[in-house]
């Protein structure tokens, strides 16, 4: 299936591009990008000189422009070149730029048109920017799959209490039905369950209860964008803490057959424990190199170069509702965007 365009996309962390005049490269939806800091914003480039199409990652900032390593031209966030050495700037010495913005600790870029990009679209995600940074676990992986193989994993946890059995697991997420709702074009899965015990991961901070009230809900946005958010309650209203996990997962397309994922999680309890933090983001890392990554990219193998899993006309089971709505929403505003030309 095409990309969908008209939408911001996670770039990177913020974090990962320094005050020093650093660059941070990516390739997004196949196009190769570099991002600069330029004043207070973040400038977004395609990553090839104009010239002799040097990746301008190897270059250089100064002034608020990205100067070629090769023969020096320097180009402005814009994309117009704004020296040449070598006399005037010529007509051609520009490259494309595209709108990027700094959010929730996160670098956004807009992949489609630049008239369009609004940073208000940018959804919430102000679970991560507002947790204190000691209990964040930010992080990237590479995914040798389409981006909506990753969407399911999330829309769909059912397969937590199987792939996941040593940390997230808690039995419930495959044995209740989820309820899906929409709302505007956010689509959110919830699956509540009562006098439930805890996985593994979170079975030692319930303050002594044992059973808990268990809200997991996951929120999706286009084209990406998930927010997860696990709510914990001593069951039937025992007194106790309220426990709140939530997480982000940021699925953006590298290529058709390769994906970033980036995933942070916070949490509400021990926030000044940081070794609790680097244990908890190693079992999350372990989870997903060793247990989703191999498995969703075994999926994509497994379905070749395909990339439509709908087409394929797969059995469904009870929470497959989330997944396959978020699927049809994403084909309808591919179709939407095309319909219009973009
Ligand atoms: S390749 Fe960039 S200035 Fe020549
Ligand atoms: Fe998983």
């Amino acid at each position: 299936m095409a990309y969908l365009r008209n939408r911001w996309y996670v770039a990177g962390w913020t974090s990962e591009l320094t005050e020093g005049g650093g660059v941070l490269a990516r390739t997004i939806l196949e196009e190769p990008i570099v991002f600069f800091r330029h004043g207070a914003g973040i400038a977004a480039l395609r990553d090839q000189c104009p010239h002799r199409f040097a990746p301008l990652r190897l270059g250089t900032v100064s002034n608020g422009a990205l100067r070629c390593a090769y023969h020096g031209l320097a180009f402005g966030a814009d994309g117009e070149c704004v020296r040449n050495p070598q006399g005037p700037i010529p007509k051609a010495a520009r490259v494309r730029a595209y709108p990027a913005h700094e959010a929730y600790s996160m670098i956004w870029v807009w992949m489609g048109a630049a008239s369009a990009a609004d940073p208000a679209l940018i959804p919430d995600f102000s679970c991560i920017s507002d947790a204190p940074a000691r209990v964040r676990t930010p992080g990237h992986s590479k995914v040798a799959a389409h981006y909506e193989l990753l969407n399911d994993n999330i829309m769909d946890l059912s397969h937590v209490d199987f792939l996941h059995q040593s940390s997230f697991a808690q039995g419930s997420l495959s044995s209740v039905r989820p309820q899906v709702s929409t709302r505007g074009e956010a689509i959110r899965i919830l699956w509540s369950v009562t006098d439930a015990e805890p996985s593994v991961i979170n079975r030692q901070h319930g303050g002594g209860a044992s059973r808990f009230d268990i809200d997991t809900e996951v929120v999706w946005h286009a084209a990406g964008n998930m927010r997860l958010a696990v709510t914990m309650r001593p069951a039937g209203g025992a007194p106790g803490p309220v426990l709140v996990i939530e997480g982000c997962h940021m699925m953006t397309p590298e290529t058709l057959a390769s994906t970033h994922y980036f995933h942070c999680g916070t949490r509400n309890f021990a926030v000044d424990d940081a070794a609790l933090t680097a244990q908890r983001a190693q079992i999350a890392r372990r989870a997903f190199d060793e247990e989703d990554k191999p498995m969703i990219e075994a999926v994509q193998r497994s379905m070749g170069a395909d990339t439509d899993l709908l087409s394929r006309q797969p059995m469904l089971l009870a929470g497959d509702g989330g997944a396959v709505r978020v699927r049809r929403a994403i084909k309808a505003m591919v179709d939407a965007e095309h319909s219009q030309g973009r």
